[in-house]
């Protein structure tokens, strides 16, 4: 039998953060007790591998579609390995609201399986689409584009990230982020074939709701936006996720 996989509780700092509160969230984090991944911005990743050490797994925000090539800014998923990152966010709603497309996702999936990081791929409805009853189309559509026609990567973590909930302060019910992490789970049964894939709920999480939502069944882990920015509030969420 194979070992239960832990749950994961991964933190996006966005475009925020500096050396300094990497330091901090070393210090309160210390070593937790599941499978942690901070994502900060480009700029910091050297730092955070070298201060969070074993302990704390480094991720990206995002990769380029493609290998080197001449475009100025952009940042390859080769690249980004080679610091010594071991994940990377992959067609998060803020990057999908600034033009990308699912055949970018697919792109970005397979730049960062190829140079060996994990992907956590974003997906979610906005609230007219909720609103209109779209949800499984929308995450069908989604998971299809980034995930059709190749082999299901060993290491992929989906996260459901309802894009009217991020950065809102207003999150899911544990009954909504249940029901669409359950569909997101049957829906991946086509393509999986014994992957592991482990669920995210990502959407206002806060020191206050991860413990409800982490008792759902369908939801392996969290991804937590604002309050990654908060070392003393992020660790108390990685408990949640740990005791879940
Ligand atoms: P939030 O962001 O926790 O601030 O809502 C979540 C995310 O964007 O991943």
């Amino acid at each position: 039998m194979s070992e239960p996989i832990p749950p994961l509780c991964a933190g996006n700092w966005k475009a925020h953060g500096d050396a300094e509160l990497i330091t901090d969230w070393a210090s309160v984090m210390g070593t937790p007790d599941t499978d942690v991944v901070l994502c900060p911005p480009h700029p910091l990743l050297l730092e955070a591998v070298a201060v969070l050490g074993d302990k704390i797994a480094v991720g990206a925000q995002d990769v380029a579609t493609h290998g080197p090539a001449n475009q100025t800014g952009n940042t390859t998923a080769e690249l980004v390995a080679s610091c010594g990152v071991q994940w990377t966010l992959i067609g998060h709603s803020e990057r999908r609201a600034m033009g990308e497309t699912d055949a970018d996702v697919a792109a970005k999936l397979d730049q960062a399986v190829k140079a060996g990081l994990k992907p956590i791929l974003c997906i979610g409805e906005s609230l007219d689409q909720r609103e209109a009853n779209q949800l499984e189309a929308v995450l069908t559509t989604q998971l299809a584009g980034a995930l059709a026609e190749k082999e299901i990567p060993q290491d992929l973590v989906v996260a459901y990230e309802p894009v009217w909930a991020i950065g809102t302060g207003v999150a899911a019910s544990a009954e909504q982020a249940q029901e669409a992490c359950k569909l997101v789970r049957q829906l991946l049964e086509k393509y999986s074939a014994g992957a592991r894939i482990r669920i995210l709920y990502g959407g206002s999480v806060k020191a206050n709701n991860a413990a409800e939502l982490m008792a759902q069944p369908d939801i392996n882990g969290l991804l937590v936006g604002g309050a990654s920015l908060e070392p003393e509030a992020f660790a108390a969420i990685t408990t949640a996720v740990a005791n879940s």
